[in-house]
């Protein structure tokens, strides 16, 4: 494969590439244990049916059934597209409200359609691949915080060879295209626009500074030569998902970070080092992004200990632009994708995150300390109990509390290397964790698996075994499927918790097994992959997807990825959005009279949403009905 090909894998695909996993051995262990679970699957696939089908196990009781009402899609469902650009329901329209580019400061360059822009500037316009975003109000004003997870390197550098970068400037434009931005916005009688200039507004780069707090802050992992105390680390990187704090800050979520890192020569690792460097993929050549080639931060052979300065949940306070972003430790380190957040009876604040690799886990802080309003906050999510799920197949499941003791490791060893020490509980390894969403109308999180084509066929990068399981049922996954668990006693802080699959996508017009899908799955609403979701004040289930769009063999009928609204109760699942071929959609927010939904359109193929000629730019847009009505 050469360097052009290998820029074109996944972050995954890239991963395995460098890192090969394990062939499954256990062949006889898999099967059996898919037989086994044949039964259990025929009550899973019932889902859509009704609740009697269900039978005893099904998590389809009374407090989801407290929600239960008719007519709960108030739009009709759109069929599947595959064209260039955005479709809505009859009776819905659309705009772009921000692109690639467009700056938040009026001394910003404009767009530059044929360079996409050089170095100068590019601090401070809206930054590349929009994801994960939040809203809040400010001293009523608006205030979208959204991520720039990574970059687009052939669209964003098309004078540089094949997308590489040839200099310094290079690199350092890409870093300014990602992170995040906080703008401010404003609805008018011509619709929703970023306010340049407003004093909210605020780009965090791959180069803004960032505090390091929690159990591994000021911790020998953490301190390089820029940084002897260990706690001050430059900018976020690879923000994917996000969350939302009680408190009104933002949680954004640093996932592929491994893929930046390169080492400019060979060097010896201590031992901890590399065996981190191979769990988390950390390779001397890096994923192509070559800011080790230009930035001495990134060479691994000039500071080793800079990669373990990311993977992190960072705290944003969208309220004050001159605040530091913190990096919470106590969150543990790894592939975030997103932190949903929810409290306890008691007040403690629970995060739910997940760590999007083929066959790596599910995990949940829970502090410390209440949640208090109006008192500090500033230290809530730096004590705490980090846990790993294991899911049992008796549609039971457990928080395993990674301590020292059951770890055999300390604090700071835990929080930098919480893969390994989820390893050593037995967390139950699942089909890429994606998005987590917690209910606010019934005591219940779900969380998208989006795929994994490796399930019962190699382990993951820790050796873990990756058999069937109860949430993760079909070996080579490549439809996803989405698990839901209530916790015990309707405490989202509590021990155990029950669980079920939401659906299982898949396709019935090609398959009449179990990668037909559950019942949910029909012909009219075709999806696979699975990855951003949120749910709204009513309690309905809004699911984004990024898969295969090629609508061909196993994917025929699904068109360009998408967002579905879910119902929780009945399992009806409506198409609402389509995206434009190419792109993944990814980000919903409302505004705060919910009239308006904020979506992200990340990676689009084609020259959306400029046309024809136009480079391709990954935009956040703004759906509304047109009668202003309300929209979840
Ligand atoms: Fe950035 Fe797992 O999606
Ligand atoms: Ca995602
Ligand atoms: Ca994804």
């Amino acid at each position: 494969m050469n360097d052009a090909d290998l820029t074109q894998l996944s972050a995954d695909d890239w991963d395995e590439l460098k890192f090969p996993r394990p062939e499954e051995n256990g062949f006889d262990r898999v099967v059996d244990n898919a037989l086994s679970r044949r039964g259990f699957l025929r009550g899973v696939v019932a889902f859509g049916s009704g609740a009697a089908v269900m039978g005893a196990g099904s998590l389809l009781s009374s407090t989801s059934a407290r929600a239960a009402q008719s007519a709960r899609f108030p739009f009709t469902a759109i069929p599947a597209a595959t064209d260039n650009t955005v479709h809505v329901p009859e009776g819905y329209n659309w705009k772009v409200l921000a692109r690639w580019g467009d700056p938040l400061f009026s001394d910003a360059p404009d767009f530059d359609a044929a360079t996409g822009g050089t170095v100068d500037g590019s601090d401070r316009i809206f930054g590349e691949n929009t994801d994960g975003m939040e809203l809040f109000e400010v001293d009523g004003r608006q205030v979208i915080a959204v991520n720039h997870e990574y970059v687009n390197r052939k669209i964003n550098l098309p004078a540089a060879q094949a997308g590489t970068p040839g200099s310094a400037d290079d690199v350092r434009k890409l870093q300014n295209l990602q992170g995040v931005t906080v703008m401010e916005v404003v609805e008018d009688d011509t619709g929703w626009h970023v306010v340049v200039d407003s004093p909210l507004n605020r780009r965090i780069t791959h180069l803004s500074p960032m505090a390091i707090s929690g159990p591994a802050a000021g911790h020998d992992l953490l301190k390089t030569e820029a940084d002897p105390t260990g706690t001050a680390a430059l900018g976020t990187l690879n923000n994917c998902g996000a969350g939302k704090t009680p408190w009104g800050t933002y949680l954004t979520c640093e996932e592929n970070f491994n893929g930046y890192f390169g080492a400019t020569a060979e060097t010896e690792l201590p031992e901890e080092v590399a065996a981190g460097y191979g769990r988390y993929g950390i390779d001397p050549e890096g994923w192509g992004y070559d800011y080790h080639k230009w930035d001495a931060r990134f060479d691994t052979a000039a500071n080793p200990n800079e990669p373990h300065r990311a993977g992190w949940v960072v705290e944003i306070d969208p309220a004050d632009p001159a605040s530091v972003p913190v990096k919470r430790t106590a969150l543990g380190r790894f592939k975030h994708e997103n932190a949903a957040t929810a409290l306890a009876p008691d007040g403690r604040v629970v995060v739910y995150m997940g760590d999007d690799e083929r066959g790596e886990f599910l995990y949940r802080f829970v502090s410390r300390d209440p949640y208090v309003p109006g008192t500090d906050t500033s230290a809530l999510l730096d004590h705490g109990q980090l846990s790993v799920a294991k899911f049992n197949d008796d549609m039971t499941g457990d928080w395993v509390a990674l301590t020292p003791d059951a770890t055999g490791m300390d604090d700071a060893q835990i929080a930098v290397f919480s893969r390994i020490a989820a390893s050593r509980v037995g967390a139950t390894t699942m089909d890429r964790p994606e998005w987590v969403a917690v209910s606010p109308v019934a005591a219940e999180a779900y969380c998208c698996l989006t795929n994994n084509k490796n399930r019962g066929v190699k382990s993951n990068s820790g050796g873990d075994e990756t058999p069937v399981n109860g949430p993760n049922p079909r070996e080579a996954n490549r439809y996803g499927q989405i698990v839901r668990w209530r916790p015990v006693d309707g405490n989202h802080a509590a021990d155990g918790f029950e669980w079920d699959l939401y659906v299982m996508a898949g396709n019935p017009d090609v398959h009449a097994d179990a990668y037909a899908g559950s019942a949910n799955i029909t012909p009219g609403n075709l999806f696979n992959s699975p990855d951003g979701m949120q749910i709204d004040s009513a309690g309905m289930v809004w699911i984004q997807t990024d898969g295969d769009d090629s609508n061909e063999g196993d994917f025929a009928g699904m068109g360009n990825n998408q967002m579905l609204v879910g119902d929780p109760v009945t399992g009806e699942i409506a198409r609402f959005l389509t995206g434009p071929n190419g792109s993944e959609v990814t980000g919903l927010t409302w505004s705060a009279d919910r009239r308006s939904i904020f979506v992200g359109i990340q990676h689009p193929g084609a020259p959306f949403p400029d046309g024809d000629g136009a480079l391709p730019r990954s935009s956040v847009i703004v759906v509304k009905r047109d009668d202003n009505g309300l929209i979840g």
